[in-house]
């Protein structure tokens, strides 16, 4: 006997945004910098931080309540609670209990850490409970006051980072909906690129901590660039795959806000439409774990994505970690990857057949053109 498949349904979703703004002119008077420089080379103009009422569990849970309201549940509906966040309002106890509590839920509830990548592993995480059957209404969250780790003397990462806070519902379906492929991926290898050194149990906070300035984040903005620019095409090309679509049928495509040319390079190396490619960095910077379900959220706002699209959502950070899902927003129609035998499904596998072929070749190239790239720079340099 065929068991019917279940999937997890975006049924509501919310966010939170702290009303104080800061501005790239404000930052002009705070550090050397300018506004012409973070515009050209990261794309933000302005991000948002704490006001003295926010927590990391207020955002959260003012982002949920509309969430719980749009998918029509109540907080003792919930089954789970997932908060991925890196800045917890305390070390001990978890932020998703406080949320738990704040909300009068009644269910299990953790916080999951996983860089600017937290709230798209939570998500492909709580879509698991919902298809395995074990829960039937999931809370995911990402919610986030990365403000409290920024070194405002530090003027390669305070122009970055905002703080805000989105969540969503999940609920059951019978029909294809919600996750329907992921990736989940790390390379410790790369740690050092992006760390707070002190404050953790191997560097406990102390006086020698601070006076080193160790309870920031440090990050080597190159070395993260490079990896991000890598990560967001393959992973997406890979995941895209796997849920038997070709990037020409993906609607639009939600990437980590966290530079406007790392989005610009990842819809190059997808050969897709820069216009295909969300962004609302320029309003919010890098809100961390909440930049991916805010954007998401925002785009639903505007009608950018709609019941039946289907979204591809990627986000990359600390760890170094990277996470990718291919969401169908509602009931959308079937691929035809999976379809036997038909004329559509033969389209399919010849378009990509030619997919991979470019891919490979494109990819061969990458190489040459760093090395002419370079080669062309120090000419410049020597001239
Ligand atoms: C951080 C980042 C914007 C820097 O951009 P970049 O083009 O790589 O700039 P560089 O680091 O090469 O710095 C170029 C120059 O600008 C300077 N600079 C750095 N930050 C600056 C700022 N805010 N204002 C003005 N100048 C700045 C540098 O000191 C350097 O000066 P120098 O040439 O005299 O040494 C970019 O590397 C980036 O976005 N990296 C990814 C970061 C990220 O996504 N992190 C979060 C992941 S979750």
């Amino acid at each position: 006997m065929m068991t019917q498949e279940r999937y997890a349904k975006i049924a509501g979703w919310g966010k939170y945004i702290p009303e104080k703004i800061l501005t790239n002119h404000d930052l002009e008077q705070m550090v050397d910098t300018s506004d012409e420089w973070i515009t050209t080379r990261t794309g933000i103009k302005e991000r948002r931080i704490r006001t003295e009422n926010d927590t990391n569990s207020s955002m959260a849970v003012a982002a949920s309540l509309p969430a719980l309201e749009m998918a029509g549940l109540k907080a003792t509906d919930l089954d789970l609670i997932i908060v991925a966040t890196s800045s917890p309002d305390y070390l001990l106890p978890p932020v998703s209990s406080q949320v738990q509590d704040m909300l009068g839920a009644k269910c299990g509830a953790f916080q999951l850490t996983a860089g600017c990548s937290g709230w798209v592993y939570a998500l492909a995480t709580a879509t698991q409970f919902i298809k395995s059957g074990a829960h039937n209404n999931i809370l995911v969250v990402g919610s986030e006051i990365i403000s409290f780790a920024l070194d405002y003397t530090d003027r390669g990462t305070c122009v970055l980072f905002g703080d805000a806070a989105a969540a969503v519902v999940l609920t059951p379906s019978d029909e294809p909906t919600g996750v329907l492929a992921f990736e989940l991926g790390s390379d410790g290898s790369g740690a050092e690129a992006l760390q707070v050194l002190g404050g953790g149990s191997s560097n406990p906070l102390n006086q020698a901590v601070l006076d080193k300035r160790e309870n920031f984040i440090r990050m080597d903005g190159k070395a993260v660039f490079k990896f991000a620019t890598r990560v967001v095409a393959s992973s997406l090309k890979r995941v895209i795959d796997q849920a038997g679509l070709l990037p020409d049928d993906i609607d639009l495509f939600i990437p980590h806000q966290a530079n406007a040319r790392i989005v610009e390079a990842g819809a190059r190396l997808m050969r897709q439409p820069a216009e295909k490619f969300y962004m609302n960095i320029h309003k919010y910077g890098n809100t961390s774990t909440a930049s991916v379900p805010l954007a998401m959220v925002e785009a639903i706002e505007e009608g950018r994505l709609k019941e039946g699209d289907k979204v591809a959502m990627i986000a990359f950070g600390a760890g170094l970690t990277w996470a990718t899902v291919v969401v169908q927003m509602g009931v959308g129609a079937v691929s035809p990857a999976h379809e036997l035998f038909s004329g559509a499904r033969m389209s399919y596998m010849a378009k990509r057949a030619r997919n991979r072929v470019v891919d490979t070749v494109q990819m061969a190239m990458v190489p040459l053109y760093t090395r002419l790239n370079r080669s062309r720079n120090n000419k410049k340099k020597d001239e």
